[in-house]
């Protein structure tokens, strides 16, 4: 219906942070609350879709309708989207999930003592957004969005985002610019979606700054529609 132009459709959804643990006590993170991927999962249930939220760490409360699947890490998150992103026909991966986590956690609490430096040794970890869009169905019926967050060359390193990791949607948005980012209620952001024609030059538009409610229905709106 025109209400719910979703119904009947999987939604997947990835929000928040990871947190990486360094031993018992500690971990890396960055600096998402969530607000984006939950606006998101939100909307996505309000047009009537079967909402999977893969959840990081946050403060938020799940939305109505909304299945959420609690993650702490990288690798948690990993799995948890590779258990849903077959059945998904939406997938959208608003998280900030973190590119790194040490080689080996310590098993006990990291000392001080004696010490003036210490080294942690970082190692990638899974690209989720890139394995999804490296196995969507063949005949284009599952449509995949990514974000990205820059401090520098916003569209060149989105546009290759786009390509690299087989979107047909990516989001960008400035961490510079006022109104956008992590903790706002609001966001600017430029979509890009592959050229009709000629693949390697992406469509790019800017949209005005937005309550990040208002921007997770637009978005979802252009996702169905696709
Ligand atoms: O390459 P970059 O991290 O900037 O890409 C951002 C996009 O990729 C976001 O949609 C984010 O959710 C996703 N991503 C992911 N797994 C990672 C890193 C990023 O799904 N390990």
């Amino acid at each position: 219906t025109a209400s719910q132009p979703l119904r009947g459709l999987n939604v997947l959804v990835t929000a928040g942070p990871t947190q990486e643990p360094l031993d018992p006590v500690r971990y890396l993170t960055n600096h998402s609350t969530g607000k984006m991927g939950y606006a998101l999962a939100a909307s996505a249930a309000e047009l009537g879709a079967h909402v999977t939220l893969v959840s990081g760490p946050v403060a938020l409360a799940a939305p109505d309708g909304v299945d959420v699947v609690h993650v702490t890490t990288a690798q948690d998150m990993f799995e948890a989207v590779s258990d849903a992103f077959a059945a998904a026909d939406i997938t959208v991966m608003a998280a900030a999930v973190g590119d790194f986590r040490v080689e080996e956690v310590s098993p006990e609490k990291i000392k001080k003592e004696g010490r003036e430096s210490i080294t942690l040794r970082l190692v990638s970890n899974p690209d989720i957004l890139a394995w999804a869009g490296g196995r969507k169905r063949d005949d284009g019926s599952q449509v995949l969005c990514g974000f990205a967050m820059e401090t520098e060359n916003l569209i060149r390193n989105a546009a290759r985002k786009l390509a690299s990791k087989h979107c047909d949607m990516l989001v960008a948005n400035n961490l510079r610019e006022e109104g956008a980012g992590f903790a706002t209620d609001t966001n600017v952001v430029t979509v890009l979606t592959p050229g009709t024609s000629d693949l390697s030059t992406p469509q790019i538009e800017r949209w005005s700054k937005m309550d990040k409610t208002v921007l997770a229905k637009r978005l979802m709106l252009r996702l169905a529609a696709m």
